[in-house]
């Protein structure tokens, strides 16, 4: 695998690995000292062009965890105030000696653009609305051990509930989903679903809450609505909200997720702290591993002059 910018582009089989691999760094995160030599003599770029805490920070922890050096690329404080193109900066970072950029961008597509102008992996960090595979990966092995499975996720009933339309998680998470077998429900009202249809969907969370496996309920992304698009956001949250009669009715087995950040009051009105099945916490933990598999894999096999040893 040279990149990983979309879980369609990778296929079932590289998710699959990834998965596996993922059991191996969860492994190392718990020793004493969570730290191997895998891609020591590595460079991982961080180039974060948007907002974030969970994804920059794990991939900058998941890097240091396997001995590669990290470069954090912030906006706010470089030369694209001054008006240097994307172009002109990836080529000037990649000039320094760049195993991997990990690009997170407002606008989508950006990862197979930046790939064009340099010879590094490019991991997708959030393009847009378009795609998050890592925060995906993340997630499906957060279901996959939680739920004790250790292949595909066959007949698992997942409701992905809230603002689909503008969210790049939704639209990894149904490729990761059903690339693993589960049955994937959207919940949304109509002017939250994408235009083109990507699984089955309702306007009725009350109608599936009982049958269902997972419960992931997405943010409200108001930085990307332009459009009136809810008649208010008390409405919304009467009707697709995690209210506490809600969380009442899920059964034990349920697990609660969310890519965070939470609006809480919004999409989330009870505290995750009192839901047994939560795992939101869980999911930041796994994002780690998640990351450093994804890091190993594209990485620890390519050869590179000067490169020291290479084993986890
Ligand atoms: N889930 C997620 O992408 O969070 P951040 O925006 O904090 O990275």
């Amino acid at each position: 695998m040279k990149h990983l910018r979309s879980i369609a582009e990778i296929g079932t089989d590289a998710v699959m690995r990834i998965l596996d691999l993922t059991d191996h760094m969860v492994e190392v995160n718990q020793r004493a000292n969570p730290k191997v030599p895998a891609l020591r003599g590595r460079t991982v770029c961080n180039l974060f062009f948007e907002d974030s805490t969970r994804t920059r920070l794990s991939f900058e922890t998941a890097a240091k965890r396997l001995s590669a050096d990290v470069m954090t690329f912030t906006v706010g404080s470089s030369s694209v105030s001054k008006g240097e193109s994307l172009r002109d900066t990836i080529e000037t970072v990649a000039a320094m000696g760049v195993d991997a950029f990990v690009v997170r961008h407002r606008s989508s597509g950006v990862p197979w653009q930046v790939s064009q102008w340099t010879t590094a992996s490019i991991i997708n960090g959030g393009d847009g609305w378009h795609a998050h595979p890592t925060q995906a990966l993340l997630d499906a092995y957060t279901v996959r051990t939680e739920l004790g499975k250790t292949g595909s996720l066959d007949g698992l009933r997942v409701a992905i509930v809230g603002d689909i339309r503008h969210s790049r998680v939704a639209r990894s998470n149904i490729e990761v989903f059903r690339a693993l077998g589960a049955d994937v429900m959207l919940v949304a009202p109509p002017t939250l679903l994408p235009p083109t249809p990507l699984s089955p969907s309702t306007a009725d969370l009350d109608s599936i809450i009982d049958e269902i496996d997972v419960l992931y309920l997405l943010r409200m992304q108001t930085e990307r609505i332009n459009d009136a698009v809810i008649p208010s956001i008390r409405e919304y949250s009467t009707r697709f909200a995690l209210t506490p009669a809600r969380a009442k009715r899920l059964g034990d087995h349920v697990l609660v997720m969310h890519p965070g950040p939470m609006n809480r009051g919004v999409e989330i009105l009870v505290d995750p702290a009192e839901i047994p099945g939560a795992m939101i916490t869980r999911q930041v933990a796994n994002g780690v591993a998640v990351r450093m598999a994804v890091l190993f894999d594209l990485l620890a096999s390519t050869e590179r002059p000067g490169a020291l040893e290479v084993s986890v």
